[in-house]
């Protein structure tokens, strides 16, 4: 072969073409096929989102119902699963029981993985879409002590995730409209960002032609991590620190400051955006208004806010182009909802699910060729093999 160019991080490497998500980072503008995220938040729901990202067309009414009607007839799971879900210390961190659990899906559903034709496909597709929230409303329900059920098929399919989610077994349920139509836009705003790490996880799994969702699963081990979607937990045990410590914001700007203290400003920077991320506006202004819908008030919105002022106006923050991203306010919404602190990158992947599913779709349907990177080796030359007795 050729010369190889090395590219850590992939920071200039474009890995394919794509029609789905288009990002300029300079100019901090996001749109799902063509459709700003702004006007998508405030006017679109989820499930038409998620339709929207994964087949290039907003639905019409006819193709939005049959897609959610496919959707509700996957939504079960194996009552089986309940026996591995059961097998996890309650400690178990979310992400990784979900991981898991996504998984295993495959092993209930083996024909999911042979997807040589269209139909196959879309079968793979809405048995993820149906079963996925399921598994999410699950662990956590399995953390809190609560029995597991399954949804309601009379609700929207946000409306369904939060019953499924917060039902509990002695009180009848009372569907809140703030929470929903919160969860909704969030879930928006975090359905896809073309080829981030976690994306681009589910692409290159994908490629070997693994299944759907072997690949979705690898997925949701790339997100844990806390520089990807794990920051929205990170940001609020933060925020949280510093409030303990008495809200000195200072201290901890001079910590991420400092270079010899691997201590980072989680919620801030971004490897495209480089003058604002356009979810975190939304996301801020939500931020606002739900909690002032709900009746909560938080100290630690007004640390969040007290942070982000200092750092915007900091010569470090500044000549690198640090700005709030999307995991910077998010988690501060979830807190109010009441969704306890270890789920809320679970809340991310159920938003990123229709992104995943799309790109992988999108790989599949071009016929790309395994995923295979190549390197150049710095390790030893050639050296006979030493005996156990002589090392
Ligand atoms: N706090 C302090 N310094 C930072 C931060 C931060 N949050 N982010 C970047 N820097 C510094 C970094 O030390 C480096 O400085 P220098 O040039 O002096 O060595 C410079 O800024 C460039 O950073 P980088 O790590 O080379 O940039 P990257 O593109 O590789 O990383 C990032 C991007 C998002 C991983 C990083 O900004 C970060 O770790 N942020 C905190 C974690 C976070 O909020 N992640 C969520 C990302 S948004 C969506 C998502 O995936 O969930």
């Amino acid at each position: 072969g050729g010369v190889i160019t090395i590219d850590p991080g992939y920071k200039n490497t474009g890995s394919c073409e794509s029609g789905i998500t288009f990002l300029d980072g300079e100019k901090g503008i996001l749109r799902y096929r063509g459709y700003a995220i702004e006007e998508l938040a405030e006017k679109a729901d989820f499930l038409e989102v998620a339709y929207l990202l994964i087949f290039g067309e907003l639905p019409n009414k006819e193709q939005l119902d049959k897609f959610h009607a496919d959707i509700k007839e996957q939504a079960i799971v194996d009552e089986e699963v309940k026996k591995i879900l059961d097998g996890f210390p309650k400690a178990a961190h979310p992400m990784g029981v979900l991981s898991s659990l996504t998984s295993a899906l495959t092993s209930f559903n083996p024909s999911s993985v042979d997807v040589d034709s269209e139909e196959a496909m879309y079968n793979a597709i809405v048995k993820i879409l149906g079963k996925f929230p399921v598994l999410v409303a699950w662990t956590m329900r399995k953390k809190k002590g609560l029995p597991l059920d399954y949804g309601d098929d009379s609700l929207g399919y946000v409306e369904n995730i939060m019953k499924m989610m917060f039902k509990r077994p002695n009180q009848e349920y009372v569907q809140n409209n703030i929470i929903v139509n919160a969860i909704d836009k969030l879930l928006i705003l975090h359905a896809d960002h073309e080829q981030n790490c976690s994306t681009s996880t589910v692409r290159i799994v994908g490629s070997s032609h693994a299944g759907l969702f072997a690949s979705i699963s690898a997925g949701i081990s790339a997100l844990w991590g806390p520089l990807h979607g794990g920051a929205n937990q990170a940001v609020l045990e933060m925020l949280e620190a510093i409030k303990e410590d008495g809200g000195d914001t200072k201290k901890y700007m001079a910590k991420a400051k400092d270079k010899s203290d691997p201590f980072r400003l989680m919620g801030f920077g971004h490897r495209v955006y480089k003058n604002f991320d356009p979810r975190a506006k939304i996301i801020k202004v939500a931020a606002d208004e739900v909690l002032g819908d709900l009746g909560v008030e938080d100290p630690i919105l007004d640390i969040a806010k007290g942070l982000e002022k200092e750092a915007l106006e900091d010569q470090y923050f500044v000549d690198r182009k640090l700005y709030p991203n999307v995991d910077f306010y998010s988690g501060i919404i979830y807190r109010a909802m009441g969704i306890p602190v270890e789920m809320f990158t679970v809340m991310f992947a159920l938003g990123r699910l229709p992104g995943w599913i799309a790109q992988w779709r999108e790989m599949r349907l071009r016929k790309e060729p395994i995923g295979r990177p190549r390197q150049v080796y710095i390790g030893e030359n050639y050296r006979p093999f030493k005996e156990i007795s002589n090392r």
